[in-house]
């Protein structure tokens, strides 16, 4: 009967022991008061058991106290501990009986025996094994009962000799089930809480996550994942993954879920998907197979990571290089072609004034200057492409500066074609040369026209736009800030894709030859870039097409834009100028129209020599009229190292486009005088009267 009794026992600690893991899972033991609930539990069961106990002799009783108090001990630590030595201590004594002082005594060194352990065996780190929970439990028993030899009157070998056998056997087992029980359920419920932090990190992930089962069909998709295709999570467990590639895909698909089953793993691979409306989109990939004890897979799981975004920037990347590059190689070619451009179309001038009207050759030479200026409008619209184009900012509003061309604009785009004007009102101030905008415009409301065969309408837009890194995100680009904004929008006939991709390309032109040059957009897409703004197109074939530029809003007031001075009668020079030119037959043409015009020139081919010709010279030297890059020493040097000898020397810079000398990106610095080759002789007999009649510089 022993046994059966002993047993009874033991289901008590086996229940004990369900009842403590349900505790532990919303009171952890991590708490004081988890800690305390497990020591009155084990403390409580204790005392339950000591109320039905094996009665060995009058006032002799044994129980299961010892196992619970120890695994308590072991499992929860002092705290749980001490109150189950108390709650078990007390129930003793108010038992009574011969071995009641041996009963209570027997508590301490089992609580003893399990803290021990839990410091050796860190139950909560590692579940300790079953042949640590046997030698645990035999430790507590050969102890207790070591102890029951202490009981007065001598029964102790006798009781013994009564339990000593079905105890240690019986007791360390039932050690080895509640310990294991135990562990097993707070090892299950940390299992459980990795879980749900993992599945939190999947949910809630910027990357793609799925799970399938061995045929393919998804079991777990995340948020991210579903997003990307379209769909919502739910939509999407139990599909077949077919769903989301289409027809030309699924062989790649089928060959990555082989290659899982064969090989365990797929490495980085870009994977075309499909989206719920039909577009295909590319996904970087990585996946693996779970196998279950046998080996065999149980499921397959993979990582996505959407390349839509970054594919967009890296073409938007390239497209930046490539203009950056084209726009390098149309300044160079600019440059260098409108030095020959100036010496052609100066030629040509002097020729045509040493040549009668009536004279043959006078129509020839007419038509060498009409092409030559035709040239150098082109060379003027590859160095705006380029931003080596001087400029000078004013603040304006563009408003204002729209309305002062609205007359032109209409005459340009001719009578079939309406032009709408819709400003907004209290526009943001921008810096920009007015004559940007007047290029930038004309340019646009030009190729509207185009666009419109017949009868269409043209409209003319302002307004103000802060943008957020979300806009930019998603517009090619744009930068966060305060932007005015300056619409065309036509109602013609739109653009197809590959059309959009190379418009701003300067020579890309889908009109007939001699009908545009490609350099219209080119010219706007310089010109917006060197006032650090951007283009906006949008167009749809047959429906029409809206350029909006975004100029950076200034910050400050508008300042009202002065209107030139009339143009006055040139006089004729009697000043001396210094010339520095290292270009042989630019210096030889720019000294002939500068001496058709009256002046004294001292011309030098090197900075070197035009030092020397100034120090040589007796007399004044009103102005140092100097190209900017020359080798040895630039423009700006040369005129500085003058300056100490000739304080009172006017400067006029000259160069096929404004190098950073005087300009810092193409914006001249304050107070600096500058012609751009090529120049007509009037045109630079205007500038060098202008700088010769300002105040002192
Ligand atoms: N508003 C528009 N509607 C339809 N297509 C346009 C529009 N604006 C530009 N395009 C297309 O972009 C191409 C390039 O325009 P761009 O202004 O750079 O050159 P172009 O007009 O052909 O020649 P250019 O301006 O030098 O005389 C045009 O040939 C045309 O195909
Ligand atoms: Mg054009």
């Amino acid at each position: 009967m022993i046994y059966v009794d002993l047993i009874l026992n033991l289901t008590l600690l086996v229940s004990l022991s369900v009842v403590s893991g349900f505790i532990d899972n919303r009171w952890p033991r991590s708490s004081r008061v988890g800690v305390l609930l497990q020591g009155g539990l084990f403390g409580g069961a204790a005392v339950i058991g000591m109320l039905r106990p094996l009665t060995l002799a009058p006032g002799v009783i044994f129980d299961g106290r010892s196992v619970m108090v120890s695994l308590g001990a072991l499992f929860f630590g002092p705290w749980a501990a001490a109150v189950a030595c108390v709650m078990t201590g007390a129930s003793r004594l108010w038992l009574g009986g011969a071995g009641a002082l041996i009963g209570v005594l027997v508590i301490v060194p089992v609580a003893g025996i399990g803290l021990l352990a839990r410091a050796r065996l860190n139950p909560e780190a590692q579940p300790p094994s079953t042949p640590q929970l046997y030698v645990f439990g035999l430790a507590v028993h050969v102890v207790m009962l070591a102890l029951l030899f202490t009981q007065p009157g001598g029964a102790g070998p006798s009781v013994v000799k009564q339990i000593g056998l079905p105890v240690m056997l019986l007791y360390p087992l039932a050690t080895i089930l509640a310990g294991k029980i135990l562990s097993d359920q707070f090892h299950a419920s940390l299992a459980d809480k990795a879980l749900r932090q993992f599945k939190t990190i999947f949910d809630t992930a910027n990357f793609g996550a799925v799970i399938t089962d061995v045929k393919g069909a998804l079991t777990y998709v995340n948020g991210c994942f579903a997003d990307a295709h379209g769909y919502q999570t739910a939509e999407l467990i139990g599909q077949p993954l077919s769903v989301l590639h289409n027809e030309g895909q699924r062989e790649h698909m089928e060959r990555l879920l082989h290659q899982l089953t064969t090989e365990g793993r797929f490495g980085v691979q870009e994977v075309e998907h499909c989206r719920r409306d039909g577009t295909t989109f590319q996904m970087l990939m990585t996946g693996s197979v779970v196998r279950d004890a046998s080996g065999a897979p149980q499921c397959f799981t993979a990582t996505a990571i959407d390349m839509t975004r970054s594919k967009a920037l890296e073409s938007q990347l390239r497209q930046a290089q490539k203009m950056e590059s084209v726009g390098r190689l149309a300044g160079g070619v600019a440059h260098d072609f409108n030095n020959m451009l100036a010496v052609i179309l100066g030629h040509t001038e002097l020729a045509l004034e040493s040549v009668d009207a009536t004279h043959p050759i006078h129509g020839d030479l007419e038509e060498i200057r009409k092409a030559a200026e035709r040239s150098t409008a082109l060379t003027r619209q590859l160095l705006a492409f380029a931003r080596k184009q001087p400029i000078a900012p004013k603040i304006l509003n563009l408003n204002e500066t729209v309305e002062g061309m609205l007359k032109m604009l209409r005459r340009l785009i001719g009578e079939d074609t309406a032009l709408a004007w819709e400003p907004e009102s209290c526009l943001w101030p921008v810096n920009v040369d007015p004559s940007q905008i007047d290029q930038i415009l004309a340019n646009l409301c030009v190729n509207a026209r185009d666009a419109i065969a017949g009868v269409g309408k043209v409209t003319i837009e302002t307004g103000m736009a802060t943008l957020d890194e979300a806009y930019c995100a998603s517009h090619a680009g744009a930068v966060p800030g305060d932007f005015v904004r300056l619409a065309v929008r036509d109602d013609g006939c739109g653009m197809d894709e590959a059309t959009q991709g190379n418009l701003f390309e300067p020579f890309f032109t889908t009109k007939q030859t001699g009908k545009g040059t490609g350099l219209g957009l080119a010219t706007v897409y310089g010109i917006v870039k060197q006032n650090n703004g951007f283009i906006d197109v949008h167009s749809e074939q047959g429906k029409g097409t809206t350029f909006t530029i975004y100029l950076p809003r200034h910050a400050g007031t508008t300042e009202p834009v002065r209107a030139s001075a009339p143009a006055k009668p040139v006089r004729p020079g009697v000043e001396t100028i210094l010339l520095a030119e290292d270009e042989p037959t630019m210096l030889a043409l720019t000294r002939t129209m500068l001496e058709r015009q009256g002046y004294t020139v001292l011309a030098a081919s090197t900075p070197g020599a035009a030092i020397r010709l100034a120090l040589e010279h007796y007399g004044k030297i009103h102005l140092l009229m100097t190209d900017v890059v020359m080798p040895g020493m630039n423009g700006r040097d040369l005129a500085r190292n003058l300056l100490s000898s000739f304080p009172d020397m006017k400067r006029l810079f000259m160069s096929g486009y404004t190098a950073d000398v005087i300009a810092k990106q193409g914006v001249l610095d304050e107070g600096v005088h500058f012609i751009q080759k090529p120049f007509s002789a009037a045109a630079l007999a205007d500038k060098v009267r202008a700088v010769l009649e300002e105040g002192p510089s």
